[in-house]
């Protein structure tokens, strides 16, 4: 009998104690987890947005910017320097621009942007005498057409402006790939 109750003891004395423990510890454990994640995501997630809203606006075409009298334009190429103001996610400034404006054989003006594309340094129109009527950069060699055209060198042409005339003056806006070399 002694025995019996023992094994009786034993069972009725461990396990239903044994699954109470683990059952309050799993209700506690998924309680106050829950509770904390959902905290820490009514806070994360105004931070998050307040941190990546700017970034994920849609970017606004840049504004025309009014640079030189259509009058001071030739067939030479002249370099005219301009200010835009910037908006980079929370940063704001007003960057110096430079333009390379010329106006090409049936009159039509257009503007180039001198950052050289093969590794960024500044391009000059007429700079090396061994590359005369281009555009020629110092820092590796790449020259480039009147219209952009990358000849060596570089991988692409040079950029360019979008570009108009109004009231006898010439505004430069967006820039964007060469629209006038393939
Ligand atoms: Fe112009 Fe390399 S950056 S040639």
């Amino acid at each position: 009998m002694s025995e019996h109750n023992n094994q009786d003891a034993q069972h009725q004395g461990e396990k239903p104690v044994k699954r109470r423990e683990m059952s309050r510890r799993q209700f506690l454990s998924y309680t106050l987890g829950g509770a904390t994640a959902f905290m820490g995501a009514g806070m994360l997630v105004p931070m998050v947005r307040f941190a990546v809203d700017p970034v994920l606006q849609p970017k606004t075409k840049a504004d025309w910017v009014k640079v030189v009298e259509a009058g001071q334009i030739t067939d030479e190429p002249k370099s005219f320097k301009f200010k835009v103001h910037q908006v980079d996610g929370w940063y704001e400034n007003d960057a110096e621009l430079e333009a390379w404006i010329a106006k090409d054989k049936d009159g039509n003006l257009f503007a180039l942007n001198p950052t050289c594309k093969h590794l960024g340094c500044t391009v000059n129109w007429n700079a090396n005498p061994e590359y005369k009527e281009q555009y020629f950069c110092p820092c590796h060699g790449a020259h480039y057409t009147i219209d952009g055209k990358n000849l060596a060198v570089a991988p692409a042409p040079l950029d360019q402006y979008d570009l108009k005339v109004e009231n006898g003056f010439v505004y430069v806006g967006q820039l964007g790939p060469n629209k006038r070399v393939k």
